[in-house]
């Protein structure tokens, strides 16, 4: 009995069948960015009018939203890359803690909900394999605003206390500039009655993507994108359309050493180019040349050498491109150090890295990287979305086929990535056993 239970599991598993060697060519597309469009999709619990967004990503996690956002009562019409959210009627329920957990941006939707009723009942994410992501500092900005917050039975419970039903604007400065911490304390202040400044804020283009919309539907952010955002708390807020999505830094960047790992010349576009401005200088860095023309990178690659990189908070290097620079130094010359000081435990495809012949040492959270001529296939998994991403570029670069598990992860993160880098030359098949 065990056998077939391990089958079907088994046969439940896809896997992408990536064969190394073959150069790229041409144009490689970016999609909206998805840690953009999550959020925006919760800040549509801020207005009874119809929020338009368009340059949807399709991914798992957009669905997976949606269907978060329905459970709220929100009306949700979805058609290609664009969504209309009309949230007019709420049902004040708690989204179901399945999803939540899965889908961690869903936790942020408690300050929307907590800013626009008054209350909001939300269960806490569970950790990840990348670390235990607690939610400290987005819990304090709610309460700094007025709100009494609870968590019991891992269900956090937040409410503006006695008859008032709007938050009060705050000073707050973050411990760290967490980013859904910055996110959720801005949707919850943009309703609040009086001003709010949020300090240690997340300069991440994603924040400044979500200021940007809530002012158009009517809020009054300054300073998003800097280290201090200030809110002054309006009574109301409009809906919207045709709202633009970035484009996904962290999709670009992928491409961009997609293209390095192959030493293959490549066109990656939509990048806004300060979007990935610390990402740019490393690829010089190591050894390409980068030209920009408006939204277009090209990118072309010369001899690849070892350089250093130390994750950090926007604008510094992001720890969601880690894995793949990871990937492109095993095949660099000389010896790179790699410092993961976003998350506890982010380095855990460096095991995957090591099945397919890299040389890493690992010390506390840094990766000693020596460059090896030839990776060689094997089957490796993605531990999680940007691992996996990391593992079909060693499988680019790696002598024979590559089988590359953990597609769930991928496909939370990645539009149709076999069919992207097949358009330009890369053999990448998904086998559903
Ligand atoms: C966002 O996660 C992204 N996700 C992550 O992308 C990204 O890695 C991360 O920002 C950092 O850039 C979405 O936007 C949906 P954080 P978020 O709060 O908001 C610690 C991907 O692969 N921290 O800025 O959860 C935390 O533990 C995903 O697309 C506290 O210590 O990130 C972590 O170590 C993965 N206390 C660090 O800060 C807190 O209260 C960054 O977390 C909150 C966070």
């Amino acid at each position: 009995m065990m056998a077939v239970a391990e089958a079907s599991q088994e046969s439940l598993k896809q896997r992408l069948n990536v064969s190394g060697g073959h150069g790229l060519k041409g144009t490689l597309r970016v999609s909206g960015a998805k840690n953009s469009a999550l959020v925006l999709m919760t800040a549509s619990l801020l207005s009874s009018e119809t929020v338009e967004l368009t340059n949807i990503p399709s991914l798992t996690d957009i669905d997976g939203m949606s269907a978060i956002l329905e459970s709220l009562g929100v009306q949700v019409d979805r058609a290609s890359d664009r969504i209309r959210l009309t949230a007019a009627e709420l049902s004040g329920s708690a989204p179901p803690y399945e999803l939540v957990n899965s889908l961690r941006a869903s936790f942020f939707s408690i300050g929307p909900l907590l800013g626009r009723l008054g209350h909001a009942r939300v269960p806490l994410p569970g950790g990840c394999r990348i670390g235990a992501r607690p939610v400290i500092e987005h819990i304090r900005g709610l309460k700094a605003l007025g709100a009494v917050v609870n968590v019991e039975h891992g269900i956090v419970s937040a409410s503006v206390p006695g008859s008032r039903k709007r938050l009060s604007g705050a000073q707050i400065v973050l411990d760290c500039p967490s980013v859904g911490a910055t996110e959720t304390i801005l949707m919850a202040a943009v309703l609040a009655e009086g001003v709010s400044t949020i300090e240690n804020a997340a300069q991440e283009p994603e924040v400044q993507d979500l200021a940007n919309l809530l002012n158009t539907m009517g809020a009054r952010i300054t300073g998003a994108g800097g280290p201090v955002i200030t809110v002054e708390g309006v009574e109301r807020l409009r809906g919207c359309s045709n709202y633009p999505v970035i484009p996904d830094r962290i999709e670009a960047g992928t491409f961009l050493m997609a293209a390095a790992i192959t030493r293959s010349p490549l066109v990656v576009e939509p990048v806004i180019p300060e979007h990935l401005s610390a990402v740019l200088q490393k690829l010089r860095d190591c050894g390409c040349s980068i030209e920009i023309n408006g939204r277009s990178v090209t990118i072309t690659p010369g001899e690849i050498h070892a350089v250093d990189i130390t994750t950090q908070p926007f604008p510094g290097f992001p720890t969601d491109l880690q894995a793949p620079f990871m990937a492109l130094m095993c095949t660099a010359k000389g010896t790179s150090v790699i410092s993961e000081k976003i998350y506890e435990n982010r380095l855990q495809h460096v095991a995957e890295l090591q099945r397919m012949g890299a040389s890493i040492r690992l010390e506390s959270s840094t990766a000693i990287v020596e460059g090896v001529a030839q990776l060689s296939a094997a089957p490796v998994t993605g531990t999680d979305l940007r691992a996996a991403a990391a593992m079909v570029l060693a499988g680019l670069s790696a002598k024979g086929i590559t089988e590359v598990s953990g597609l769930k992860h991928l496909d939370r993160g990645y539009d149709d990535l076999e069919a992207k880098l097949s358009s330009v030359g890369a053999e990448v098949k998904r086998n559903i056993p």
